[in-house]
C-alpha cells in the first residue's frame, strides 16, 4: 500500500448535487504506519500474512463459548442467525446451505474473516494465538480438524477445505440481491494506467452524522492514532454554501427549499418576511427558540446547535429567496 494514496480524504469526494456542492479537498489526515500496518492485514490462500503464533481447538473452544455461540449457536449450528457449521456437499443441490464449512475453499479466509470482523462488534479484540485456536474450533465443529488439533501460521494453510474447488461468487451473502460485496477480474491487457477510487455521498451527509471526522478518535481496526491536530480545521479547508450549511445542521431535514416539510418551504418564509424590517434578527431568534403557531401547528425545536456565523449566513441566503444555483 503506498502512503500517498492512504488519504481518507480519497474516500469522500462529493458530487456535485443541488446543493451546489463544492469538491471536498485536503480532507482527513495523512496515515500513519502504524494505522497501514493496522490495515493491511489480508491473508492469502497459500498463507502469505499470518504472523506467527498457535491455538489449539480446546483454547478455542472456551473462547467460542464465551464469545461467539451466543450468536452462531453452542455448536456453530444457529438456524436463525449465522450457521458456521454444516450444509457440505449442499451447495450444488436445489438448497444449498452456504456456511464457511461447506463453502469455504481456503481455511486461510476463515482465520481473515475472524481476525478482521469477529466477534461482533467487538472486531479485533481476540489475540492472534486466540484467533488461530477459535479458527481451528470453527474447524473442529464442522468435523473437518480433529479433537487434539493446533493451528499455527505453518499448519492452517495446509487445511484442505472439503470445498476446495468449488468456491462460487454467483450470490451474495444474506440478501444482497445475488451480488458479492466485491467482485473483480483481473486486467490483463490494456489496462488503465491509473485508476481514482473515490465514492460519494450527499453534501452534508458525512457531518450531518458523524461531525467533523477528522476531530474523531479511530478506535476501530486497533487504529488508535489521532491526527486532528495535524489537519486544518473545515472552514480553513472548505468555504461551504449556505444550501450546504442548512443541510449540516439538519435544517433540510424539515425544511424544504421550494417546498413544505414539517415546517415551511424556505422560499415561502422568504416571501412572507420580504418586506419586513429586520426579518434576519427576528428569524435568527425564533429559529434560536423555536416554537410554532405562525405557520401552523407543528413545532420547530429550538436549534441550539447551530452556531451564529452560520445561521446568520443560512438567514441571510433564505430570506434573499433560496436560490441554488
Ligand atoms: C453479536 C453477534 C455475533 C457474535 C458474538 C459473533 N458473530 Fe460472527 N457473525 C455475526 C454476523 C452478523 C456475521 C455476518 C457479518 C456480515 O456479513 O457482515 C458473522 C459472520 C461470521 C463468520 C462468517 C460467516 C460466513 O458464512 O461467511 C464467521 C466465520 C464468524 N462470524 C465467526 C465468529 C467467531 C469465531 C466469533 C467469536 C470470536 C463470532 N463470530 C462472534 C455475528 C456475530
Ligand atoms: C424538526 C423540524 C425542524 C427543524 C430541524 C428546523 N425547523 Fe425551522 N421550522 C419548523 C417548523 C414546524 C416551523 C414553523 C413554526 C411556526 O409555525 O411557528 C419552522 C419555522 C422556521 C422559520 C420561520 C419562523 C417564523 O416564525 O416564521 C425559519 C426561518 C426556520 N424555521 C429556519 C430553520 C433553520 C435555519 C433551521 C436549521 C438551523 C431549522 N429551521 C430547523 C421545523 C423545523
Amino acid at each position: 500500500m503506498c502512503r500517498s494514496s492512504a488519504w481518507l480524504a480519497a474516500l469522500l469526494v462529493f458530487s456535485s448535487s443541488s446543493l451546489a456542492g463544492t469538491p471536498w479537498q485536503s480532507l482527513g489526515a495523512p496515515l500513519t504506519d502504524r494505522e497501514i500496518s493496522s490495515w493491511d492485514i489480508d491473508v492469502r490462500p497459500d498463507g502469505q500474512g499470518l504472523p506467527p503464533g498457535k491455538g489449539s481447538v480446546e483454547e478455542g473452544q472456551a473462547i467460542y463459548d464465551a464469545q461467539c455461540a451466543s450468536c452462531h449457536g453452542t455448536f456453530g449450528e444457529s438456524n436463525d442467525y449465522i450457521a458456521l457449521t454444516g450444509g457440505i456437499g449442499t451447495l450444488t443441490t436445489s438448497s444449498p446451505q452456504r456456511t464457511v464449512a461447506s463453502k469455504l475453499d481456503y481455511a486461510t479466509t476463515l482465520w481473515d474473516y475472524i481476525n478482521r470482523a469477529m466477534p461482533f462488534p467487538h472486531s479485533k479484540s481476540l489475540s492472534v494465538d486466540e484467533v488461530y485456536a477459535v479458527t481451528a474450533y470453527v474447524l473442529n465443529l464442522g468435523e473437518i480438524l480433529p479433537m487434539d488439533a493446533t493451528l499455527d501460521e505453518k499448519s492452517l494453510p495446509l487445511v484442505e477445505m472439503p470445498n476446495r474447488k468449488g468456491y462460487t461468487q454467483a450470490h451474495g451473502f444474506m440478501t444482497a440481491d445475488g451480488k458479492p460485496d466485491v467482485q473483480a477480474k483481473a486486467c490483463m491487457q490494456d489496462c488503465a494506467a491509473e485508476v481514482t477510487v473515490t465514492s460519494e455521498l450527499p453534501a452534508g451527509f458525512t457531518e450531518e452524522m458523524y461531525g467533523d471526522i477528522r476531530t474523531h478518535f479511530r478506535a476501530l481496526a486497533g487504529m488508535t492514532t489521532l491526527q486532528a491536530t495535524a489537519a486544518k480545521p473545515l472552514a480553513e479547508t472548505v468555504r461551504k454554501s449556505p444550501a450546504e450549511l442548512a443541510a449540516t445542521h439538519g435544517c433540510l431535514t424539515c425544511h424544504g427549499v421550494d417546498q413544505a416539510i414539517v415546517g415551511p418551504a424556505f422560499k415561502a418564509i422568504a416571501e412572507r418576511y420580504a418586506d419586513t424590517p429586520d426579518a434576519e434578527a427576528l428569524l435568527a431568534a425564533k429559529v434560536r427558540a423555536g416554537g410554532s403557531g405562525v405557520w401552523g401547528s407543528a413545532m420547530m425545536p429550538a436549534q441550539t446547535g447551530i452556531p451564529a456565523a452560520d445561521l446568520a449566513e443560512v438567514l441571510a441566503w433564505l430570506l434573499a429567496g433560496a436560490h441554488t444555483k
